[in-house]
């Protein structure tokens, strides 16, 4: 119990019962949420309060056998936040990914987070993730396609797994003109099997495109989502004057894609840390390698693209504090990256839900006893 409130376990399958495929709810959350970054109320991770999170470094190689080893898609992220406003709570999500899961008969990336209280440290729950770490995901873009691209008709899906999925559940609540989604992924498979849900799910129209230049051509909304599994590259030519193109994963393009195009980041100071932290590690073009932002970094090193402070972000077009852009012909990239904000958020929205529902499982932190005090933590001499 902290403060009255129970401490509860949230299986999947409890998460799910608490609402968490109800999009236009997630995106309503995450709509708060940016209301709360406009106005500073929240913490995430680091001095300058702004990290995406703290990643585990694997090594090209290691002596020691049982060492996990660097490649596309394997990290291990710790991302903390504090969110004020009515959730006032701190949370963490930490998440493996390995692409050889599904192999497994696993998701891509396996993901908890974590409430505590934000006096007392207490946990709050303890919550599978990976359909909140979907939900808050899908959320984004819908959002900044409401904002930047109302009216939209044709969407076109590039990457068909859990974050896309979400993506079209989220956007489906945004756009209600939409009729077409066209979807490409390296296995067919997925996209077929993606295109057949968005029928089933949604009543309109989808088609597979066998390229990613295929599929984006004619869309007004194009959504990337696709692992790093096997690289992405789409030509500035192929998408469709005044296209909104909303990045949750990694694309490589050509300059002019970038430095043709109105940016849209989904929080400056996220970016602002980015760049801050790449330019201390160790290799500088590294860290931007790994990253979604990182062909647009370069290119405002170069002072090419314009720079990341003054630039617009989500959190003040919602609020308005930025007038939404009306050139209808002007190509549009939004950039979001992920924050644990969004995470912690949802994740208390459901867990109050939870908690009124009777759902999960109760856990207890201290037994019976009261909580222990460093003298009982003395060790014993066996
Ligand atoms: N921005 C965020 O907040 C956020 C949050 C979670 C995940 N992500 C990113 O979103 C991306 C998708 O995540 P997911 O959980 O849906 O992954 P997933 O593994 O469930 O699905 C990814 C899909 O992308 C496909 N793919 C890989 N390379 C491709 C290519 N070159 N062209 C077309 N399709 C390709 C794969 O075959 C797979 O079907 C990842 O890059 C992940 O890191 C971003």
């Amino acid at each position: 119990m902290s403060a009255g409130r129970p401490f509860l376990y949230l299986s999947h399958a409890d998460v799910v019962a608490a609402g968490v495929l109800d999009a236009a709810r997630c995106v309503d959350v995450c709509e708060e949420v940016f209301g709360l970054l406009a106005s500073g109320d929240y913490l995430m991770g680091g001095p300058g309060k702004n990290s995406h999170g703290l990643g585990l470094v694997f090594p090209a190689s290691s002596p020691f056998p049982g060492m996990p080893l660097a490649g596309p898609d394997r990290r291990f992220v710790a991302m903390p936040a504090y969110v004020g406003g009515r959730f006032d709570v701190c949370g963490n999500k930490w998440y493996g990914s390995n692409p050889a899961n599904p192999g497994r008969g696993l998701p891509r990336s396996v993901l908890t987070l974590t409430l505590n209280d934000k006096d007392t440290g207490e946990p709050l729950c303890l919550m599978s993730a990976n359909a909140v770490s979907a939900a808050r995901t899908g959320a984004i873009p819908a959002l900044a396609s409401r904002c930047l691209a109302p009216g939209s008709r044709v969407l076109a899906v590039i990457g068909c797994g859990v974050v896309n999925r979400a993506v079209v559940a989220a956007v489906m609540t945004q756009q209600p003109a939409l009729e077409h989604v066209v979807l490409h992924d390296v296995d067919a498979d997925a996209s077929e099997l993606m295109a057949a849900w968005v029928r089933d799910t949604y009543g309109v129209r989808a088609d597979t495109a066998p390229t990613a230049d295929a599929c984006v051509a004619g869309a007004d909304l194009v959504s990337v989502a696709a692992s790093r599994r096997t690289p992405l590259e789409i030509a500035s030519g192929s998408f469709a004057d005044g296209a909104t193109v909303l990045l949750s994963g990694p694309m490589a393009s050509d300059d002019a894609f970038w430095c043709d195009s109105r940016v849209v980041y989904d929080h400056v100071p996220l970016h602002q840390e980015y760049v801050r932290e790449a330019a201390a590690a160790p290799d500088r073009g590294a860290a931007y390698d790994a990253l979604i932002g990182g062909p647009l970094y370069r290119l405002i090193d170069a002072g090419r693209v314009p720079p990341l402070e003054g630039s617009v972000d989500l959190g003040s077009l919602l609020s308005g504090r930025v007038p939404r852009p009306v050139d209808p012909d002007a190509r549009t990239v939004v950039v979001a990256c992920g924050m644990a904000v969004f995470d912690v958020a949802l994740g208390l929205d459901l867990y109050t839900t939870a908690v009124e529902r009777g759902l999960g499982r109760a856990l207890d932190l201290w037994g019976d006893e009261l909580p222990p005090t460093a003298a009982d933590l003395r060790p014993t001499r066996s």
